[in-house]
């Protein structure tokens, strides 16, 4: 028999390579290729036509086949997955480091054990100390959590088998689990597959719901191979800039739900609280309108939340390059705004520096905005605030016209209903339907007027 053949597996994307490289061929990573076990050769004389089990249908309106969800006691997180746990089902729960994670997981294991329902909760990353420290903090201290400290696998998976299956189980982080039969250092892709399928098969014989928590990498994806986010029926990520007390919980997949959905939460001193109302949230609290700012009524799954947008423009006198730095939106949409705004308007940024915010950390993908990125941008070039109370949506194509934009009349409903008095958007864009003063624009160039003009 030959001699099983080296492989290199891209721990980024997962891609295999018989010779190790600098950089994954596959994903453009450097440096990201290790070691792995060597692949079982299966012979072509293997005949799998018998031999097997039989293997059971089922309708698919079996009656009584349909699980039950199990709400988590926080409303933010039971929306954001789609109506509450499902037994028997895999969540992966991703975001930054010290983001939160383990202070939701921690908060829903200790609701859900109070219910009366088995928690299992398995730190690989804090010493039970620690995390006894959080559950005092949260007022969790007497929720009958079970709460160990582990990273073997087969260990955790012996213990469980020894005691009644929970109703939900955590596992903090997978990327610190290991298992004694996979050659590996705990976090290789081949540990963490592995750990994650052996976990996720009890999950599913067990009926329990199960979440890994995953580390994210510099670029926003889940460490280790992106073969980790097929194997799990929901993928979660919980989002916000560490410096601001508000957090995104949001699903990225969902086997059982909508993705558009979003949990709202704010890290306070005693863990995260829900926000349910999360329209004002990003609003900062100034009362006479400023240069450079502009207000974006954006969706996040089915609610409104408003948005401000604020530009900072900095005018260069020696010939050095200008910077463009941007938070919390793209900057290449940014390059093609400022690029519109050039051609179509004659105004001139060439010289100077353009720096756009989205407040209160909130990241901002929907090109909807691109009218009052706009006019934020404007605002700040001309020094001239927007009319007050204004809110501004449309999409900006590269002709310069303004384009209609999904959920119109939602938005801007929402607007009017928390005081906002002026529309600006496309022609004919749901104005009429709110009850605000809306004013249809059909050019970049007629918002130019409207800002440059007003005096
Ligand atoms: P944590 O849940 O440990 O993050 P993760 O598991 O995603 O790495 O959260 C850590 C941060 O949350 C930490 O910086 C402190 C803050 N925090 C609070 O502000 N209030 C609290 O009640 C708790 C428990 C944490
Ligand atoms: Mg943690």
């Amino acid at each position: 028999m030959a001699k099983p053949k080296k492989r290199y597996v891209c721990q980024a994307c997962g891609s295999i390579s018989h010779r190790w490289q600098g950089q994954c061929a596959d994903c453009a990573e450097w440096n990201t290729l290790a070691e792995d076990a060597p692949a079982t050769v299966f012979s072509l004389k293997h005949d799998l036509s018998s031999g097997g089990r039989a293997v059971e249908f089922v309708d698919l309106d079996k009656p009584g086949a349909l699980p039950t969800r199990q709400p988590t006691g926080l409303a933010e997180f039971d929306r954001a997955l789609g109506g509450g746990l499902v037994p028997g089902s895999a969540i992966l729960m991703g975001g930054d480091p010290g983001i939160g994670k383990s202070t939701l997981l921690l908060q829903a294991a200790g609701r859900i054990a109070r219910e009366g329902h088995g928690v299992v909760y398995v730190s690989g990353e804090e010493a039970t100390g620690q995390v006894r420290m959080r559950a005092a903090r949260l007022g969790l201290s007497d929720a009958p959590v079970k709460l160990a400290a582990a990273t073997g696998v087969r260990d955790i998976l012996t213990t469980l088998g020894q005691m009644d299956a929970p109703r939900f189980l955590v596992i903090d982080s997978i990327q610190t689990m290991h298992s004694d039969t996979i050659e590996g250092a705990p976090g290789t892709v081949s540990q963490v597959r592995g750990c994650a399928f052996e976990l996720i098969r009890y999950a599913k014989e067990n009926n329990v719901a199960l979440v890994l928590v995953g580390h994210v990498t510099k670029d926003g994806s889940i460490a280790g191979p992106r073969v980790l986010e097929h194997m799990v029926d929901v993928v979660m990520s919980f989002e916000g800039e560490r410096s601001h007390q508000y957090r995104i919980l949001r699903a990225l997949k969902n086997r059982f739900g909508a993705v558009d959905e979003i949990g709202v939460f704010s890290m306070a001193g005693e863990g995260l609280e829900e926000v349910a109302n999360p329209s004002l949230l990003f609003l900062s609290g100034r009362d006479e309108p400023m240069a450079g700012s502009a207000v974006f009524p954006a969706i996040e799954g089915t609610r409104p939340v408003l948005l401000e947008i604020q530009a900072l423009i900095v005018r260069l006198q020696s010939g050095a390059t200008p910077r463009r730095a941007v938070v919390g939106w793209d900057s290449g949409r940014l390059a093609m705004l400022l690029a519109v705004l050039e051609s179509r308007c004659g105004l001139n940024f060439s010289s100077a520096e353009v720096y756009l915010n989205v407040a209160g950390g909130y990241r901002l993908s929907d090109p909807a905005a691109d009218l009052a990125v706009a006019a934020a941008l404007v605002s700040a070039l001309a020094d001239k605030p927007l009319p007050d109370r204004s809110v501004w949506l449309g999409e900006v194509s590269l002709a310069g016209e303004i384009r209609p934009v999904a959920h119109g009349a939602l938005r801007l409903r929402e607007a009017a209903k928390l005081g906002f008095a002026k529309g600006f958007g496309p022609v004919g864009g749901n104005g009429k339907e709110a009850t605000l003063d809306y004013a249809g624009l059909g050019q970049l160039a007629n918002l130019v007027d409207r800002v440059v003009g007003s005096a």
